[in-house]
C-alpha cells in the first residue's frame, strides 16, 4: 500500500517519492503549462478543478490495499532545495490493446536541460529490471517530442514503430535489460 510522501527511490540529485496532498498546487501548475502539456494527451492544458478531481482519484486508487506501490507516477524532488520539479513513474497500460508497463516522465519547464528526467528514468528502469524482474518497458511519445525521444534513447530505448495508446497514434520505444555476458566472459572469482 502506498503511504503519502514516502521515499520510493533516490538518485544522486533526486528523490522519487509517493504523492502527498500538498503536491496538488505543483500538479495544477504542471497541467496548466502549455509548454509541458503540448506533449501530453491531446495537447490541452487542464483547469484547476479537473486536476483537483483527477489528483484525488489517483491518490485514492494508490492508497487501495491491493495497489502495487510501483504502479504510479512518483513526485520528483530535487535534493539541493527540496523543490518538486516533476513526476516520473512506471505504469500499467495498454498499447495496441495488450497489457504493458510504460515508463514516463514530465518536468516543470524550469527544470529542463539539467539531466533530471534521465536520472529519474534510469533509477526507475533499473528498479523495474532488478526488483520487478520485468523483461521490457515501453515508452510512448509523440515522435516530434525531441526532448522525450532523447530521454528514451539515453535509457536504452529502441524504436519500435507506431502504436495506439488511449486511442491515439503514438510512437513506441522499448527498453530491455542488458543481456548477461556469456559465461566465458564472466569474471572467475
Ligand atoms: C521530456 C522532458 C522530461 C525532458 O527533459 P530534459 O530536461 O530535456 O531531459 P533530461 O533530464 O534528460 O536532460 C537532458 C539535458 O540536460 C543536459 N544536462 C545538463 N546538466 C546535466 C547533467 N548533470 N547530467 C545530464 N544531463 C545534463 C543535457 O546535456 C541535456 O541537454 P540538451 O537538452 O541541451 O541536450 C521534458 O522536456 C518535459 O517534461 N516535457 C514535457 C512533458 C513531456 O513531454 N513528457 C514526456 C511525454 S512522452
Amino acid at each position: 500500500m502506498t503511504q503519502p510522501g514516502e521515499v520510493f527511490l533516490a538518485t544522486p540529485r533526486l528523490v522519487l517519492r509517493d504523492k502527498r496532498t500538498d503536491d496538488l498546487d505543483f500538479t495544477v501548475a504542471l497541467f496548466a503549462d502549455p509548454e509541458v502539456m503540448r506533449w501530453i494527451g491531446d495537447g490541452s492544458t487542464y483547469p484547476r478543478e479537473e486536476v483537483e478531481a483527477r489528483f484525488g482519484r489517483v491518490m485514492a486508487i494508490e492508497r487501495e490495499p491491493g495497489h502495487d506501490r510501483w504502479d504510479a507516477f512518483k513526485m520528483i524532488e530535487r535534493k539541493a532545495d527540496g523543490a518538486c520539479i516533476g513526476q516520473a513513474g512506471l505504469l500499467r497500460c495498454e498499447i495496441d490493446g495488450s497489457p504493458e508497463i510504460e515508463i514516463g516522465w514530465w518536468l516543470a519547464a524550469s527544470a529542463w536541460g539539467c539531466g533530471y528526467a534521465t536520472e529519474a528514468a534510469l533509477a526507475l528502469r533499473d528498479f523495474a529490471f532488478r526488483e520487478l524482474r520485468l523483461t521490457r518497458l515501453s515508452v510512448v511519445l509523440y515522435a516530434e517530442n525531441a526532448r522525450s525521444v532523447a530521454v528514451a534513447l539515453r535509457i536504452g530505448g529502441v524504436y519500435q514503430g507506431e502504436a495506439r495508446y488511449h486511442d491515439r497514434p503514438v510512437t513506441r520505444y522499448v527498453v530491455q535489460p542488458p543481456a548477461s555476458p556469456p559465461a566465458s566472459q564472466r569474471a572467475q572469482c
